[in-house]
Protein backbone atom coordinates (compact mmCIF):
# COMPACT_ATOMS: atom_id res chain seq x y z
CA UNK A 1 0.00 0.00 0.00
CA UNK A 2 0.93 4.11 -0.36
CA UNK A 3 1.60 5.59 2.53
CA UNK A 4 -0.23 8.91 2.45
CA UNK A 5 1.47 10.96 4.77
CA UNK A 6 -0.32 14.27 6.30
CA UNK A 7 1.81 17.06 8.03
CA UNK A 8 0.39 20.38 8.76
CA UNK A 9 3.12 23.40 8.91
CA UNK A 10 3.45 26.77 9.06
CA UNK A 11 6.22 29.41 8.46
CA UNK A 12 8.60 30.43 11.26
CA UNK A 13 12.48 30.06 11.58
CA UNK A 14 12.48 26.60 12.09
CA UNK A 15 10.20 25.42 9.43
CA UNK A 16 12.64 24.99 6.59
CA UNK A 17 14.69 22.63 9.32
CA UNK A 18 12.18 20.82 10.33
CA UNK A 19 11.05 19.89 6.78
CA UNK A 20 14.48 19.11 5.72
CA UNK A 21 14.67 16.25 8.66
CA UNK A 22 11.00 15.19 7.32
CA UNK A 23 12.35 14.52 4.02
CA UNK A 24 15.28 12.91 4.44
CA UNK A 25 13.44 10.66 6.96
CA UNK A 26 10.66 10.01 4.07
CA UNK A 27 13.18 9.49 1.50
CA UNK A 28 13.91 6.31 2.74
CA UNK A 29 10.17 4.94 2.88
CA UNK A 30 9.18 3.25 0.44
CA UNK A 31 5.31 4.34 -1.58
CA UNK A 32 5.15 7.04 0.35
CA UNK A 33 3.27 10.18 -0.87
CA UNK A 34 3.71 12.92 1.50
CA UNK A 35 0.66 15.41 1.87
CA UNK A 36 1.66 18.99 2.85
CA UNK A 37 -0.44 21.16 4.20
CA UNK A 38 0.25 25.00 4.90
CA UNK A 39 -1.27 26.80 7.26
CA UNK A 40 -1.01 29.89 5.22
CA UNK A 41 -3.10 32.30 2.77
CA UNK A 42 -1.07 31.07 -0.42
CA UNK A 43 1.35 28.15 -0.56
CA UNK A 44 4.40 29.61 0.02
CA UNK A 45 7.77 30.36 -2.04
CA UNK A 46 9.75 28.31 0.51
CA UNK A 47 8.02 25.63 0.82
CA UNK A 48 6.97 25.17 -3.02
CA UNK A 49 10.85 24.77 -3.61
CA UNK A 50 11.97 22.51 -0.94
CA UNK A 51 8.88 19.86 -1.89
CA UNK A 52 10.15 20.15 -5.34
CA UNK A 53 13.78 19.16 -4.54
CA UNK A 54 13.32 16.45 -2.56
CA UNK A 55 12.49 14.06 -5.68
CA UNK A 56 9.62 12.89 -3.21
CA UNK A 57 5.81 12.04 -4.40
CA UNK A 58 4.01 14.77 -2.89
CA UNK A 59 1.10 16.57 -2.58
CA UNK A 60 1.12 20.53 -1.79
CA UNK A 61 -2.11 21.95 0.02
CA UNK A 62 -2.98 25.18 2.24
CA UNK A 63 -5.35 26.62 3.82
CA UNK A 64 -5.15 29.27 6.71
CA UNK A 65 -6.57 28.91 10.39
CA UNK A 66 -8.82 32.12 10.40
CA UNK A 67 -7.29 34.63 12.53
CA UNK A 68 -10.67 34.68 14.71
CA UNK A 69 -8.98 31.18 15.79
CA UNK A 70 -5.76 33.24 16.59
CA UNK A 71 -5.04 35.75 19.44
CA UNK A 72 -2.77 38.48 18.72
CA UNK A 73 0.91 38.21 17.62
CA UNK A 74 2.09 34.79 17.40
CA UNK A 75 0.03 33.18 20.15
CA UNK A 76 -3.01 31.00 19.39
CA UNK A 77 -5.68 30.54 21.66
CA UNK A 78 -4.81 27.77 23.87
CA UNK A 79 -7.98 25.84 23.16
CA UNK A 80 -7.62 25.66 19.68
CA UNK A 81 -5.96 22.18 17.99
CA UNK A 82 -3.04 23.35 15.86
CA UNK A 83 -3.40 21.52 12.47
CA UNK A 84 -7.16 21.04 12.43
CA UNK A 85 -7.74 22.64 9.85
CA UNK A 86 -4.86 21.72 7.39
CA UNK A 87 -5.69 17.78 8.53
CA UNK A 88 -8.74 17.97 7.89
CA UNK A 89 -8.32 19.55 4.28
CA UNK A 90 -6.32 16.72 3.54
CA UNK A 91 -8.75 14.04 4.71
CA UNK A 92 -10.77 15.78 1.88
CA UNK A 93 -8.50 15.68 -0.72
CA UNK A 94 -8.02 12.02 0.20
CA UNK A 95 -11.82 11.40 -0.50
CA UNK A 96 -11.93 13.89 -3.66
CA UNK A 97 -9.34 11.50 -4.67
CA UNK A 98 -9.59 8.32 -4.44
CA UNK A 99 -13.28 6.10 -5.08
CA UNK A 100 -13.97 3.86 -2.32
CA UNK A 101 -14.38 0.66 -4.39
CA UNK A 102 -11.94 0.64 -6.98
CA UNK A 103 -9.10 2.68 -5.07
CA UNK A 104 -5.61 1.40 -4.90
CA UNK A 105 -4.36 0.10 -1.12
CA UNK A 106 -3.48 2.94 1.24
CA UNK A 107 -2.71 4.17 4.57
CA UNK A 108 -2.95 7.32 6.29
CA UNK A 109 -0.41 8.98 9.19
CA UNK A 110 -0.85 11.87 10.41
CA UNK A 111 3.03 13.65 10.95
CA UNK A 112 3.45 16.49 12.70
CA UNK A 113 6.57 18.67 11.07
CA UNK A 114 8.80 18.06 14.69
CA UNK A 115 8.33 14.98 15.53
CA UNK A 116 11.08 12.45 15.40
CA UNK A 117 9.94 9.31 13.14
CA UNK A 118 12.19 5.70 12.85
CA UNK A 119 12.06 4.23 9.63
CA UNK A 120 10.71 0.62 11.30
CA UNK A 121 7.52 3.03 12.65
CA UNK A 122 6.46 3.36 8.71
CA UNK A 123 6.84 -1.07 8.07
CA UNK A 124 4.49 -1.70 10.87
CA UNK A 125 1.94 0.74 9.96
CA UNK A 126 1.67 -0.69 6.08
CA UNK A 127 -0.32 -3.70 7.23
CA UNK A 128 -2.83 -1.94 8.86
CA UNK A 129 -6.78 -3.18 8.09
CA UNK A 130 -8.35 -0.72 10.39
CA UNK A 131 -6.63 1.94 12.45
CA UNK A 132 -3.47 0.61 13.92
CA UNK A 133 -1.25 1.71 17.66
CA UNK A 134 1.41 2.00 18.85
CA UNK A 135 2.92 3.96 22.17
CA UNK A 136 4.49 7.36 21.52
CA UNK A 137 7.32 8.96 23.50
CA UNK A 138 7.24 12.38 25.37
CA UNK A 139 3.34 12.74 25.62
CA UNK A 140 1.48 13.82 28.64
CA UNK A 141 4.26 14.19 30.98
CA UNK A 142 5.26 10.98 30.73
CA UNK A 143 8.72 9.01 28.61
CA UNK A 144 5.77 7.63 26.79
CA UNK A 145 2.10 6.71 26.75
CA UNK A 146 0.59 3.98 25.14
CA UNK A 147 -2.38 1.57 24.28
CA UNK A 148 -2.40 -1.09 27.19
CA UNK A 149 -2.91 -4.40 25.38
CA UNK A 150 -3.70 -7.70 26.85
CA UNK A 151 -2.80 -11.45 26.09
CA UNK A 152 -5.12 -11.85 23.71
CA UNK A 153 -3.35 -8.85 21.91
CA UNK A 154 -6.46 -6.66 22.16
CA UNK A 155 -6.43 -3.15 23.31
CA UNK A 156 -8.23 -2.90 26.11
CA UNK A 157 -7.23 0.83 28.10
CA UNK A 158 -4.36 3.44 28.16
CA UNK A 159 -1.79 3.70 30.20
CA UNK A 160 -1.55 7.42 30.49
CA UNK A 161 -1.73 9.78 33.51
CA UNK A 162 -3.81 12.26 31.80
CA UNK A 163 -7.39 11.51 31.61
CA UNK A 164 -6.74 7.77 30.31
CA UNK A 165 -10.52 8.08 30.32
CA UNK A 166 -10.60 9.65 26.71
CA UNK A 167 -12.16 7.34 24.48
CA UNK A 168 -8.91 7.22 22.78
CA UNK A 169 -6.21 8.43 25.26
CA UNK A 170 -3.62 8.62 22.28
CA UNK A 171 -1.29 11.22 20.63
CA UNK A 172 -1.99 12.39 16.62
CA UNK A 173 1.56 10.40 16.32
CA UNK A 174 -0.02 6.97 17.79
CA UNK A 175 -1.82 5.78 15.10
CA UNK A 176 -2.19 5.16 11.34
CA UNK A 177 -5.83 4.34 9.50
CA UNK A 178 -6.96 2.10 6.04
CA UNK A 179 -7.61 4.29 3.64
CA UNK A 180 -10.77 2.54 2.71
CA UNK A 181 -12.01 3.47 6.29
CA UNK A 182 -11.46 7.08 5.76
CA UNK A 183 -13.05 6.43 2.37
CA UNK A 184 -16.01 4.52 3.43
CA UNK A 185 -16.44 7.36 6.48
CA UNK A 186 -16.87 10.55 4.48
CA UNK A 187 -18.18 12.33 7.52
CA UNK A 188 -15.17 11.51 9.67
CA UNK A 189 -13.26 15.03 10.19
CA UNK A 190 -11.25 16.58 13.34
CA UNK A 191 -13.80 18.53 15.37
CA UNK A 192 -12.82 21.86 14.98
CA UNK A 193 -14.77 23.34 17.81
CA UNK A 194 -15.98 22.29 21.49
CA UNK A 195 -13.21 19.88 21.62
CA UNK A 196 -11.18 19.58 25.35
CA UNK A 197 -7.57 19.21 25.59
CA UNK A 198 -6.55 15.86 24.41
CA UNK A 199 -9.68 14.79 23.17
CA UNK A 200 -8.96 16.16 19.59
CA UNK A 201 -7.19 12.63 17.96
CA UNK A 202 -11.01 11.17 19.75
CA UNK A 203 -12.85 12.96 18.19
CA UNK A 204 -11.98 11.93 14.49
CA UNK A 205 -11.22 8.04 15.65
CA UNK A 206 -14.17 7.67 17.24
CA UNK A 207 -15.91 8.28 14.30
CA UNK A 208 -14.41 5.04 12.62
CA UNK A 209 -14.02 2.20 14.87
CA UNK A 210 -13.98 0.88 18.80
CA UNK A 211 -11.29 0.08 21.13
CA UNK A 212 -12.02 -3.39 19.93
CA UNK A 213 -10.94 -3.04 16.37
CA UNK A 214 -7.57 -1.27 17.19
CA UNK A 215 -4.62 -3.29 15.91
CA UNK A 216 -1.38 -2.74 18.25
CA UNK A 217 1.93 -2.53 16.20
CA UNK A 218 5.87 -2.51 17.42
CA UNK A 219 5.72 -5.61 19.52
CA UNK A 220 2.32 -5.06 20.83
CA UNK A 221 3.12 -1.69 21.69
CA UNK A 222 6.55 -2.18 23.49
CA UNK A 223 8.84 -0.58 21.50
CA UNK A 224 9.63 3.22 20.66
CA UNK A 225 9.41 3.72 17.31
CA UNK A 226 8.08 7.60 17.42
CA UNK A 227 9.06 10.76 19.68
CA UNK A 228 7.05 13.94 20.23
CA UNK A 229 10.02 15.45 20.07
CA UNK A 230 9.70 19.90 20.06
CA UNK A 231 12.21 22.09 18.73
CA UNK A 232 13.15 25.11 20.84
CA UNK A 233 12.64 28.43 19.44
CA UNK A 234 15.79 29.90 18.08
CA UNK A 235 17.09 33.12 20.28
CA UNK A 236 17.38 35.81 17.60
CA UNK A 237 17.66 38.83 19.54
CA UNK A 238 21.10 40.04 17.72
CA UNK A 239 18.86 40.53 14.26
CA UNK A 240 17.39 43.80 16.20
CA UNK A 241 14.40 45.71 15.22
CA UNK A 242 15.73 46.10 11.19
CA UNK A 243 17.32 42.83 11.02
CA UNK A 244 21.07 42.09 10.81
CA UNK A 245 21.51 39.61 8.29
CA UNK A 246 20.51 39.50 4.51
CA UNK A 247 16.65 38.90 4.77
CA UNK A 248 17.51 37.59 1.05
CA UNK A 249 18.79 34.24 2.56
CA UNK A 250 16.62 31.66 3.27
CA UNK A 251 16.98 29.97 6.60
C1 LIG B 1 0.33 18.35 20.21
C2 LIG B 1 -0.08 17.15 19.32
O1 LIG B 1 1.03 16.26 19.16
C3 LIG B 1 -0.53 17.68 17.96
O2 LIG B 1 -0.78 16.62 17.08
C4 LIG B 1 -1.75 18.53 18.18
O3 LIG B 1 -2.17 19.10 16.96
C5 LIG B 1 -1.42 19.65 19.15
O4 LIG B 1 -0.79 19.20 20.36
C6 LIG B 1 -2.69 20.40 19.53
O5 LIG B 1 -3.69 19.71 19.75
O6 LIG B 1 -2.69 21.61 19.62
P1 LIG B 1 2.34 20.20 19.74
O7 LIG B 1 3.76 19.77 19.67
O8 LIG B 1 1.89 20.94 20.93
O9 LIG B 1 1.43 18.91 19.49
O10 LIG B 1 1.91 21.05 18.46
P2 LIG B 1 2.79 21.55 17.22
O11 LIG B 1 3.81 20.54 16.84
O12 LIG B 1 3.24 22.93 17.50
O13 LIG B 1 1.67 21.62 16.08
C7 LIG B 1 1.13 20.45 15.48
C8 LIG B 1 1.23 20.55 13.96
O14 LIG B 1 0.44 21.65 13.51
C9 LIG B 1 2.66 20.79 13.46
O15 LIG B 1 2.88 20.02 12.30
C10 LIG B 1 2.68 22.29 13.16
O16 LIG B 1 3.58 22.64 12.12
C11 LIG B 1 1.23 22.56 12.77
N1 LIG B 1 0.78 23.93 13.10
C12 LIG B 1 1.01 24.47 14.33
C13 LIG B 1 0.12 24.68 12.13
O17 LIG B 1 -0.10 24.21 11.01
N2 LIG B 1 -0.28 25.96 12.45
C14 LIG B 1 -0.05 26.52 13.67
O18 LIG B 1 -0.44 27.71 13.89
C15 LIG B 1 0.61 25.75 14.62
MN1 LIG C 1 4.81 19.13 17.97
Amino acid sequence: PTIHIITPTYSRPVQKAELTRLANTFLHVPNLHWILVEDSQRRTPLVTRLLRETGLNYTHLNVETPRNYKLRGDTRDPRIPRGTMQRNLALRWLRETFNPNSSQAGIVYFADDDNTYSLELFEEMRSTRKVSVWPVAFVGGLRYESPKVNAAGKVYGWKTVFDPHRPFAIDMAGFAINLRLILFKPQAYFKLRGVKGGYQESSLLRELVTLGDLEPKAANCTKILVWHTRTEKPVLVNEGKKGFTDPNVEI
